[in-house]
C-alpha cells in the first residue's frame, strides 16, 4: 500500500532519512515556486519533515541553510548540499543560534527570504511533567522559534519582505491523551504565528503555520516498530494511527514539505496568519 502510494505521488522528493538520501538538483519544472536563489533557513533540517523540505527547496533552486542538533545528520547534509550551510546547533541555546545566523549571513549573504521553524522537542507528558520538562518543551517549541524569527526578520529585505513558516501540529488544535506538554507548546506556537503575522505585516513579512497529522518519518518508523511492532502498512491500518485520519493512512514527510514550500513561495503572497492543516482529515470530525 505504501509503495503504491509513493509511486503515485506527483511531488515525491525522497524518503526522509538523513543517512541514506540522495541529494536533489534544481529542477526547471519547479520554477513556478519562485524560490530560485532565495535564501531559506530550516531548523531541524536533518531528518523527517525538515529534510523533506530541504529536498524540495533544493529542487526549487533555493539557497539552503539548516540548523540541527544531530551531528550525523548535519554531516550528511553537508555532503549532499555543499553549496548550502549546515550548522550543528541546538536552537534552544540562544547564544549558539545567534552565532549560527551570523555565520549563515557571512557565508550565504543576505537577505534571508524564508525561515522554517521545524525543530521540536517531543516531550509528551501529562500532569506528571516536571518543571524541567516544561522548560525544555517550551524553550524548544515556543521560545526558540520566536528567537529564530527575530534573527531572520532582522536579515530580511525592507523592500521584498520575507516569510516564516512555523511547523505546528494537530496537537495545536485538539486534545490528545497524555500530550499536555507537547500540545500546550504547539498551541502556543500557533498563537505566536498569528501574533507575528500581525506584527510583521507592515514589513511585508508573511507568517503562517502548517499543522501535520501523524506523519511517517524515520523517527516514527523506529518508534512504532519498537513500541508497537508495526510496519508502515500495519500503522496505516491501526485504528489509533492511520485510522484516525479520514484518508485512513498516515501522511508522508513530502506531503507536509509541499505545504511548507507553498507557503514559503510567492505563490502564497496573500496568505498570512493562516494555518494549513495537513492531516488527511484527522481534525475534520
Ligand atoms: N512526525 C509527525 O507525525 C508530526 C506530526 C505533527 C507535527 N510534527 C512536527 O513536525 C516537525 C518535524 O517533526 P519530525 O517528525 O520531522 O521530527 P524528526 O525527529 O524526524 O526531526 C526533527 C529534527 O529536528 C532536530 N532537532 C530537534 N531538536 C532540535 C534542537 N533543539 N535544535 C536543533 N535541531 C533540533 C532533530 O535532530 C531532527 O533532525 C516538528 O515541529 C513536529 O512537532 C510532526
Amino acid at each position: 500500500m505504501f509503495a503504491d502510494k509513493k509511486n503515485d505521488h506527483p511531488m515525491q522528493s525522497n524518503p526522509s532519512s538523513a543517512k541514506g538520501f540522495f541529494p536533489q538538483q534544481a529542477d526547471p519544472s519547479y520554477a513556478a515556486f519562485g524560490l530560485k536563489d532565495r535564501l531559506v533557513i530550516v531548523t531541524g533540517g536533518a531528518s523527517g519533515i525538515g529534510l523533506a523540505t530541504v529536498h524540495l527547496l533544493a529542487r526549487c533552486g533555493a539557497r539552503i541553510a539548516t540548523l540541527d542538533s544531530d551531528e550525523q545528520g548535519v554531516e550528511s547534509l553537508r555532503r549532499a548540499y555543499p553549496a548550502g550551510m549546515h550548522l550543528l546547533t541546538n536552537v534552544a541555546h540562544h547564544a549558539d543560534t545567534e552565532i549560527a545566523f551570523q555565520n549563515i549571513a557571512q557565508s550565504l549573504g543576505q537577505p534571508v527570504w524564508g525561515l522554517v521553524n521545524n525543530a521540536a522537542c517531543f516531550v509528551m507528558k501529562g500532569l506528571e511533567a516536571t518543571t524541567e520538562d516544561w522548560d525544555k518543551v517550551l524553550l524548544t517549541n515556543v521560545v526558540a522559534p520566536s528567537f529564530c524569527s527575530r534573527l531572520a526578520v532582522g536579515r530580511m529585505s525592507d523592500v521584498e519582505g520575507g516569510t516564516i513558516v512555523n511547523v505546528c501540529s494537530i496537537s495545536s488544535l485538539i486534545a490528545q491523551q497524555g500530550f499536555l506538554t507537547y500540545s500546550a507548546s504547539k498551541g502556543a506556537l500557533l498563537t505566536a504565528t498569528k501574533c507575528l503575522a500581525l506584527d510583521l505585516a507592515p514589513r511585508k513579512i508573511r507568517v503562517n503555520a502548517v499543522s501535520p497529522g501523524s506523519i511517517w518519518t524515520e523517527s516514527n518508523d523506529r518508534y512504532i516498530r519498537e513500541h508497537r511492532g508495526l510496519d508502515r502498512a500495519g500503522s496505516d491500518a491501526a485504528e489509533d494511527l492511520g485510522g484516525k485520519h479520514l484518508l485512513q493512512r498516515m501522511g508522508d514527510s513530502d506531503e507536509v514539505a509541499n505545504a511548507i514550500v507553498f507557503l514559503l513561495s510567492p505563490l502564497a503572497g496573500f496568505i498570512t496568519g493562516s494555518n494549513l492543516v495537513v492531516d488527511g482529515g484527522y481534525t475534520t470530525i
